[in-house]
C-alpha cells in the first residue's frame, strides 16, 4: 500500500510497477481479470511499521492474478506487502498478517534435533529422523490447515475470554500480530486487550530440546489475572504407525508426570529407552496429558475444555492420546512483565539403566533434569541465543556480497544460504510438502545440495561425500535414496536411475575446490556398506563414470534407465495400473532408449574427473576421462541435436522426445542448460541457437517452464511426466531447480543481461510482491510455479527442501558474480548484467579472506586483475596463506 492509505498498487508480474486502484474500487481492468479491493481488519496490521500502515485484502477472480504492493517503508529495509517485509539488518521475515496464503514456515535445528515452526505456530518436532523418532504430531492435509503445533492460550479471568498469543489454534482476532523467522529461531507475537504476549521458539546448539520463551506483558492500566496454557499433541513416536495402526496405539500411550515435568514414555517400559520432556519453569496450577481430557468431548484445539473453564483436569494418560499441557497463572500488575520458559525435549537413558529404583519400572530422570532445569533459568536461555546468532554469523560471513541488486543481495547473504543448510540438514524428509515418512537422502539430490552448502560445513560436508559414496553399488550405479538414521541404501526406491553416479563426481569437485583436501580421495569407502568391498573414494568416482559407458544406447548416448534427473520422464515404463509408482514399478529390458541431458551432464563430470585425475597423478585415467568427455559432446552434437535446440531423448523405440517433430513436449529445458553449461556448442553457435531457442518458447515473466508444449494426454511412453495436469510439476510447470543451468549456460554464451534477467525472474525476494500468486514464502525458493498452460500461472508449490537452492547459488555467486573456488586459487569471472557498474564480496576460501572489488566500465569479461596492487594475468587468485587478507581488483570492459 502506498502512503497514500487509501490506494494500493496492483502488479501481475514481478518488475511491473502495476495500475493503483482505491480500497474498496472494484474494477474489471481488461477482458479477464476483474479486482475487488477491500478494506481488511486493521486490527491485524497496526504492529507492522508503527501504526501507520493498513491491511489491504485483494479478491482476485478469473484467470491471471494479481498482487498488491506496498511502498511504505518498513524498519529494516524492504517492501511492505499486506503480508510482511524482509528486515535485513535483523536478517529476519517479518510477517505481519497471520492468515498467509500458505502457512509460511521456518526449521529450528540444526545438528539432531529438528522443528518445523510455522508463522502460527504450526508444526512438529523430530529426533533425526521425521518419521522414526517423530515427538508431536501434526495434521498434513487437514482443514483448518495447519494443525499441530507448538501451542499456548491466554485466558483472562475476569472476562473469560480466551485466545491464542500466535493466532492458531483459536483463531480469535488479535490487536496486533507480528511472527518474525530468523535465522534458527522464530518469534511470534501478539496483542489483545492490553495483553501482549511474544514467544521466541529455538534450539540451542548441541541440545537435543527447544526452548519456547513467552514473554506476557499487562499494558492495561489495571491488574490483570490471566492464564497461560500450553498446548502440544505426542506422536506415538514412529509417524508411520501413528498415522495408521490404531488397534495398537490407541493402547499404548502412556506418560509420567513428575515435579511438574511431563514425560512422554510410550513403549519405554519396553524395547524404547527414550523419552520426551515438557517442562514449565514456572510453578503449576496444573496439568493435563490425557487429548480428550484436554480439549473435552467433540472439541477441537480452537476450543478446549480445560481452556474454557479455565482449570486444568490433571489428566494422567492411559492410551488414546497422550498430550502435553501446563497452566500457568499469572497475576500481573499494570506494567509488570514475565516471563515464562517451556523446555520441549528428546533424550535416553542407557539401556541397563531405564528405570529409578532399577526394576521399578519409573522412569529414571536423573539425568535429564540437570540439563531441564538449567534452560528453566532464563540466562542460560538468552546465553543460548546468542551461541545461535554466532553460529549463523560465521556460517554466512564465508561469503557475503554487495551489488545493485537489492534481491541478489539478500538472497545469497541470507535465505539462499539458510535454505541451502535446510536441505544439507532435511534433505526432502520434512517440510510442508514432504511428510518426513517417505523420501530420506536422495543420492542425486544430496550431491547437488552439497554444491551450495560445502563452503560453509566443508567437514561435514566431507562426511556426507563419504557418506553418499558408501551406498554406491559395485557396479558404479547408486541407490536412488538412503535412509538418515541407517544411512543405508534404500531397498524400496531401488536403483537404475542412470544419471544418479553421476553427480557424486560434480560433488566431489566442488569440495575438492573448495578445500584443496585431496585426502579424501583416498579414504577407503566401501560399496554398498559392505565390509570387504573398500576403495579409495577416488575409484568410486571412475566407477561411477563408467556405469555410463558400459551402457550406451544406439546413438552412443547414454541409456536412460529408469529416468535421469527428470525422475518422470520414464521411457522404460509402460504403466498401465492405477496408483502404481512410476518410480519403482518394473520397467521393460529395452537398451534403446538415450537421454540426451545425461550426455550432457557425462561430458561435465568427465571434465572434472580428468582434472582430479591428472592432480592424483593418474595421467592416464585423467586421458581417458577426456576422451570419454570429448566422445560423448561429439554424439551429443551429432545425435543430440534437433535443428534449433538440443533433444531430450529418444524413447524405447528410438523415436526423438523433445523435438520440433513432436506435437507435444516439442522442447525440453534440461538438455538446453546442462549441454551448454557442459561447453557442448560453443563453438559452432548450437549453443546460442538452443539459449535462443529457451528464451523464445520456455521463458515466461515467472521463470522458465520444463518443457512445452505440455502434454496434454497420457503418454504411455513417457510415464509420469504426462500424468501431470499441463503446466504442472514436470509437464510443463516452473521446475526453479533447472532455471539456473540455463542461467549458467548463459553466461558461458557472455550473455549476463539474460542470465541475471532470468535469476530475477524466480528470485523469492524479487517476486515478494507478488505473495498473492506466488503464495509460498518469499523468503525460500520452490521447487515449482505453475508453468503458462496452468489455471494458476505463477503460483508456487513445494517449497523449501529442493536442490533449486544449491543451484540458484551458485549460477549467481560463481557464474554471475564469477567467484568460483578451484583447484589451485579462486576465480574471478564475472558476467554482469550490462547495467551494473561492479559489485563487491568477501569471501572466506581455505582459510585467507578475500575481499573483491569489481568494477565495470562496459558489459564483458575481466579486463585486469590485481592482487594486493598486484597485476596477474589471467583469471585466478592464487591461494594466499591462511589468516591472511587479500585485496582482490577486477575491471571489466
Ligand atoms: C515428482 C518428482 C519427484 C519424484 C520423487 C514425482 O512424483 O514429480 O518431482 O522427484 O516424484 O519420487
Ligand atoms: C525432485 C527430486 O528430488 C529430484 O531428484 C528430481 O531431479 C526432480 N524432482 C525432477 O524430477
Amino acid at each position: 500500500m502506498s502512503t497514500d492509505q487509501r490506494r494500493v498498487r496492483v502488479a501481475q508480474c514481478p518488475g511491473e510497477s502495476g495500475r493503483a486502484f482505491d480500497v474498496g474500487q472494484q474494477e474489471r481492468d481488461d477482458a479477464r481479470r476483474s479486482v475487488t479491493l477491500r478494506a481488511h481488519s486493521t486490527r491485524l496490521a497496526r504492529g507492522l511499521g508503527g501504526g501507520n500502515t493498513r491491511t489491504i485484502a485483494l479478491t482476485v477472480r478469473g484467470r491471471c492474478s494479481t498482487s498488491v504492493t506496498a511502498s511504505a517503508r518498513p524498519r529494516g529495509g524492504g517492501t511492505l506487502t499486506r503480508f510482511g517485509h524482509f528486515d535485513d539488518v535483523a536478517r529476519e521475515y517479518v510477517i505481519g498478517q497471520p492468515d498467509t496464503p500458505l502457512p509460511w514456515i521456518n526449521y529450528l535445528g540444526s545438528e539432531d534435533y529438528f522443528g518445523i515452526v510455522t508463522n502460527t505456530a504450526g508444526g512438529y518436532t523430530f529426533y533425526r529422523d521425521a518419521r522414526l523418532r517423530r515427538l508431536t504430531r501434526y495434521r498434513y492435509n487437514g482443514v483448518p490447515l495447519d494443525g499441530g503445533g507448538r501451542y499456548l492460550y491466554v485466558r483472562d479471568a475476569d472476562t473469560g475470554q480466551f485466545w491464542s498469543p500466535s493466532w492458531q489454534p483459536t483463531r480469535t482476532d488479535l490487536d496486533d500480530y507480528r511472527c518474525r523467522h530468523g535465522l534458527g529461531y522464530t518469534v511470534i507475537g501478539s496483542r489483545r486487550d492490553g495483553v501482549e504476549v511474544e514467544t521466541t521458539y529455538f534450539v540451542p546448539l548441541g541440545e537435543t530440546l527447544e526452548i519456547w520463551r513467552a514473554t506476557v506483558t499487562n499494558h492495561r492500566p489495571s491488574p490483570a489475572r490471566l492464564s497461560l496454557f500450553s498446548a502440544i499433541e505426542f506422536c506415538l513416536w514412529e509417524a508411520w504407525d501413528d498415522a495408521t495402526n490404531f488397534q495398537r496405539n490407541f493402547s499404548t500411550g502412556e506418560v509420567e508426570v513428575d515435579a511438574g515435568v511431563i514425560y512422554h514414555t510410550t513403549e519405554y517400559r519396553e524395547r524404547r529407552n527414550h523419552f520426551a520432556f515438557f517442562a514449565c519453569s514456572e510453578p503449576l496450577a496444573g496439568f493435563d496429558t490425557q487429548r480428550e481430557a484436554f480439549l473435552g468431548p467433540y472439541r477441537g484445539w480452537d476450543r478446549p475444555v480445560v481452556v474454557e473453564r479455565g482449570r486444568s483436569g490433571d489428566s494422567v494418560a492411559h492410551g488414546w492420546a497422550p498430550c502435553g499441557s501446563h497452566h500457568v497463572v499469572l497475576d500481573l500488575e499494570p506494567g509488570a512483565q514475565r516471563d515464562v520458559v517451556f523446555v520441549l525435549g528428546y533424550a535416553e537413558n542407557p539401556p541397563e539403566a531405564k528405570f529409578h529404583p532399577p526394576g521399578s519400572g519409573t522412569l529414571d530422570t536423573r539425568g535429564v533434569r540437570p540439563l531441564i532445569d538449567r534452560y528453566l533459568r532464563t540466562g542460560a536461555v538468552d546465553e543460548a541465543l546468542a551461541r545461535l546468532a554466532e553460529h549463523w554469523e560465521q556460517l554466512l560471513s564465508t561469503l557475503q556480497i554487495d551489488t545493485p541488486d537489492p534481491h541478489a543481495n539478500r538472497m545469497i547473504n541470507v535465505w539462499n544460504a539458510y535454505q541451502c543448510m535446510a536441505t544439507f540438514n532435511l534433505s526432502r524428509s520434512a517440510s510442508l510438502f514432504e511428510s518426513g515418512l517417505g523420501r530420506g537422502m536422495g543420492f542425486r539430490d544430496s550431491n547437488q545440495d552439497l554444491l551450495g552448502f560445502v563452503h560453509m560445513v566443508p567437514a561435514r560436508a566431507r562426511e556426507r561425500i563419504l557418506d553418499i559414496a558408501a551406498t554406491q553399488l559395485p557396479t558404479g550405479g547408486a541407490y536412488h535414496q538412503y535412509q538418515p538414521l541407517t544411512k543405508r541404501g534404500n531397498d524400496a526406491v531401488g536403483s537404475g536411475f542412470n544419471d544418479d553416479p553421476l553427480w557424486l563426481i560434480l560433488g566431489v569437485a566442488a569440495y575438492l575446490k573448495e578445500t584443496g583436501d585431496a585426502a579424501i580421495l583416498d579414504e577407503p569407502v566401501p560399496y554398498d556398506n559392505l565390509p570387504g568391498s573398500e576403495e579409495p573414494l577416488y575409484g568410486h568416482l571412475h566407477r561411477s563414470l563408467r556405469y555410463t559407458t558400459e551402457r550406451l544406447g544406439p546413438h552412443r548416448l547414454p541409456l536412460i534407465g529408469r529416468a535421469d534427473w527428470n525422475d518422470c520422464l520414464n521411457l522404460n515404463c509402460f504403466s498401465e495400473t492405477p496408483g502404481e509408482s512410476f518410480q519403482t514399478t518394473e520397467n521393460r529390458e529395452g537398451g534403446v532408449a538415450e537421454s540426451v541431458f545425461i550426455g550432457g551432464l557425462f561430458t561435465l563430470a568427465a571434465a572434472e574427473l580428468a582434472e582430479i585425475a591428472a592432480r592424483h597423478g593418474d595421467t592416464a585415467g585423467a586421458e581417458r576421462c577426456r576422451a570419454a568427455g570429448t566422445e560423448m559432446a561429439a554424439a551429443v552434437a551429432e545425435h543430440g541435436w534437433d535443428g534449433e535446440w538440443f533433444l531430450r531423448a529418444y524413447d524405447f523405440f528410438g523415436a526423438p522426445v523433445g523435438s520440433a517433430a513432436n506435437e507435444e513436449g516439442s522442447i525440453y529445458i534440461e538438455p538446453q542448460g546442462m549441454c551448454v553449461t557442459a561447453g557442448i556448442g560453443l563453438g559452432d553457435g548450437t549453443a546460442r541457437q538452443a539459449l535462443a531457442s529457451v528464451s523464445e518458447r520456455l521463458a515466461t515473466p515467472h521463470g522458465l517452464v520444463l518443457v512445452e508444449p505440455a502434454y496434454t494426454r497420457y503418454h504411455l511412453e513417457l510415464g509420469e511426466i504426462s500424468s501431470y495436469p499441463p503446466g504442472y510439476k514436470e509437464n510443463g510447470g516452473i521446475f526453479c531447480h533447472t532455471n539456473p543451468w540455463v542461467m549458467i549456460a548463459e553466461t558461458r554464451v557472455d550473455n549476463g543481461d539474460r542470465a541475471f534477467d532470468y535469476y530475477l525472474r524466480i528470485n523469492p525476494s524479487a517476486r515478494e510482491e507478488l505473495s498473492d500468486v506466488h503464495r509460498c514464502e518469499p523468503y525460500v525458493y520452490a521447487q515449482m510455479i505453475a508453468g503458462k498452460e496452468a489455471p494458476t500461472h505463477g503460483e508456487a508449490k513445494n517449497s523449501w527442501l529442493t536442490g533449486t537452492a544449491a543451484w540458484n547459488y551458485v549460477a549467481l555467486t560463481q557464474w554471475i558474480l564469477g567467484i568460483r573456488p578451484d583447484h589451485d586459487g579462486l576465480r574471478i569471472e564475472p558476467c554482469l548484467p550490462g547495467g551494473w557498474d561492479g559489485f563487491e564480496a568477501v569471501r572466506r576460501f581455505r582459510g585467507a579472506t578475500y575481499r573483491i572489488r569489481v568494477r565495470q566500465a562496459a558489459a564483458g569479461r575481466v579486463t585486469s586483475l590485481t592482487v594486493d596492487g598486484r597485476p596477474v594475468d589471467g583469471t585466478l587468485v592464487p591461494l594466499a596463506a591462511p589468516g591472511a587478507t587479500v585485496t582482490v581488483e577486477a575491471e571489466i570492459g
